[in-house]
C-alpha cells in the first residue's frame, strides 16, 4: 500500500479523529489532523491581538506563523513557533473563533500547501473538512463520516467534560449541539473550500456504530479500494 492516502472528511463530532487515528495505527500509516492546522493558526492570530472581524487583517499575517506538525498517530503534536499548542488549541476561545479565521482564503491557501507538503508521498491518513474535494483529490480512499446532530453533541459534550465525568447532563448536550450547528452552517457555507462530500467519497453514517465498527468499515474500504 506505498503511497496510500486516505481522506476523512465531515463534520465536527462525527468521530473523524478517533476513527483516523485508529486506520493509521491498525495499517502503520501517518496521521494528519488537519483541524489542529486552523486551530493553531487561530490560536496565534488570538495570541498576536489581530482583529478576527477583519478579513484583511487575517490574511495579512496567514504567512507569519511557524507551524510544526507531528503525524504519529498514536502522540500526535502541534506547535507554532516552538510552543506546544495542543492543549490550548481546543480552548473554547479558539474553537468559538476558528471558523473565521479558516475562512480566509490566505490562510487556506497556505495550510493546504504546507499540508500537501505533510502529504508528501503518502502512507497517510488525512482528516478534515476538504481533503477529498481540495488537499488530496486523487486519494484513491475518501471517507465522509456523518452522524445525527444530537449524536455528535453528546460525544463531543462528553469528550471536553473528560472520560470519568459519566453521561453529561442534557442542557450540555443542547448547547453543545446549537455551538456545533453554528459552526457547521459557517464551515459549510463559506465561500473558499466548504465542507463537502468529494463525488468519490463513500458516506459513512456512525450515528449507531461503536468506534471500532467504524475503524473496521473503513479498513475494509481501503482494502477494497487498493
Ligand atoms: O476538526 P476541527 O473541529 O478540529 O476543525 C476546526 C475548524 O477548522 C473547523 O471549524 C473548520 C476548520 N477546518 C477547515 O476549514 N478545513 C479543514 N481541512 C479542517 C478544519
Amino acid at each position: 500500500m506505498a503511497g496510500l492516502v486516505v481522506a476523512m472528511d465531515g463534520p465536527s463530532g462525527s468521530g473523524k479523529s478517533s476513527a483516523s487515528r485508529g486506520v493509521a495505527r491498525a495499517l502503520g500509516l501517518r496521521y494528519l489532523d488537519t483541524g489542529a492546522m486552523y486551530r493553531a493558526i487561530t490560536w496565534w492570530m488570538l495570541q498576536q491581538g489581530v482583529d478576527l472581524a477583519d478579513p484583511d487583517a487575517i490574511a495579512a499575517r496567514a504567512g507569519e506563523p511557524e507551524l510544526e506538525i507531528g503525524t504519529d498517530p498514536a502522540a500526535p503534536t502541534v506547535a507554532v513557533g516552538g510552543v506546544d499548542v495542543a492543549g490550548p488549541i481546543r480552548s473554547q476561545e479558539v474553537t468559538a473563533a476558528v471558523s473565521a479565521v479558516s475562512a480566509v482564503p490566505a490562510v487556506r491557501e497556505r495550510l493546504v500547501a504546507l499540508q500537501r507538503e505533510l502529504i508528501g508521498s503518502g502512507d497517510i491518513v488525512v482528516e478534515g473538512r476538504d481533503i477529498g474535494t481540495v488537499v488530496a483529490p486523487g486519494a484513491p480512499v475518501k471517507v465522509y463520516l456523518t452522524a445525527s446532530a444530537e449524536a455528535r453533541a453528546h460525544r463531543r459534550t462528553a469528550e471536553l467534560a473528560g472520560a470519568a465525568a459519566g453521561a453529561p447532563a442534557a442542557a450540555e448536550v443542547e448547547a453543545q449541539q446549537a455551538a456545533m450547528a453554528r459552526r457547521d452552517t459557517l464551515d459549510s457555507t463559506r465561500k473558499a473550500a466548504p465542507l463537502a462530500m468529494a463525488a468519490d467519497a463513500v458516506e459513512l453514517d456512525t450515528t449507531a456504530l461503536t468506534l471500532d465498527e467504524v475503524i473496521a468499515e473503513i479498513l475494509r474500504l481501503i482494502k477494497e479500494r487498493t
